[in-house]
């Protein structure tokens, strides 16, 4: 099967057909992922909260995000891959922008990157379209300005924060990019914008009306037990299935259960102990 295109997304909104996003890290992951049928993938810097431990989106580098996409395209042969643009990636100048795009690109083998912001990152963006390089928006709450924004809140509340936040989407789909991620903001004004725009929005934490939804996979799938966001819903409990399954195994080497003559060579001649060390 080819690989989805900016084109296949922006095609889905004028269909009417809504668009599931999800993010991904890992290649095992990226396998199900795709092979579950999502179009999208967004290799975030919330790889750095979600799997390497940090508080914040803001420590992760571009060779972190290489490093994942790498991994993640690995897995793949339909989704289109987006990798996040990190934190002051793209903000010193345009040629740092085109330098690290390029990077997730060329060694990363992403498809198309994302970048946080409005007004301040248009002709950023603007540029890496001119240049070939398909770019996703992202507005409303962006982690990335966390420590001015005075933490992980609610955007666009009241008539002059949701009028810039609608112009900057404007500016943005002026500017080239092919889909808009719009993070907690009120659903009115997801609403608005979505109507507004011809491109599609991607909302978490944006209300139902956005053309797609996005969500961390790791928080979808119940992986840390103590994160709670109204803005997630939990599919599965995999923090716990983890937790039971290697605490099964622990009891098996303790009590010697583990490996028995099936998981062992020359117990007993059977072909599990004479055959393929391992089966894919
Ligand atoms: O990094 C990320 O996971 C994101 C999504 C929340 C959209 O930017």
């Amino acid at each position: 099967m080819s690989r989805v295109t900016p084109g296949d997304i922006r095609a889905m909104k004028r269909r009417g057909e809504r668009i599931p996003m999800l993010t991904c890290y890992d290649c095992p992951t990226a396998r199900i992922v795709d092979s579950a049928g999502i179009p999208l993938i967004l290799v975030g810097d919330s790889v750095g909260t979600a799997v390497l431990g940090y508080e914040t989106t803001v420590p992760v580098t571009v060779d972190d995000i290489i490093h994942h996409t790498r991994a993640v395209v690995r897995g793949t042969s339909h989704a289109l891959i987006v990798a996040d643009m990190p934190f002051m990636s793209y903000h010193p100048s345009q040629e740092d922008a085109l330098r690290a795009a390029a990077r997730l690109i060329q060694q990363g083998g992403a498809h198309a990157v994302k970048l946080e912001g409005g007004s301040v990152v248009a002709d950023t963006a603007r540029r890496l379209v001119e240049c070939g390089i398909p770019v996703q928006g992202h507005l409303g709450l962006t982690p990335q300005s966390v420590f001015q924004l005075g933490g992980h809140r609610l955007q666009g509340r009241g008539e002059a924060a949701s009028r810039r936040i609608l112009e900057e989407a404007r500016q943005l789909e002026q500017a080239g990019v092919f889909s808009l991620v719009l993070e907690l903001i009120p659903a009115p004004l997801a609403q608005t914008i979505t109507q507004a725009l011809s491109i599609p929005t991607i909302g978490i934490g944006a209300g139902p009306f956005c053309d797609g939804q996005v969500q961390v996979i790791c928080d979808l799938l119940g992986m840390d037990p103590e994160f709670k966001a109204r803005h997630v819903r939990r599919y599965a409990n995999l923090a716990e299935v983890i937790r039971g399954a290697v605490s099964d195994y622990v009891g098996d080497v303790r009590d010697g259960a583990f490996p028995g003559p099936a998981e062992s060579f020359g117990l007993e001649p059977s072909a599990a102990a004479t055959g393929p060390t391992e089966e894919r």
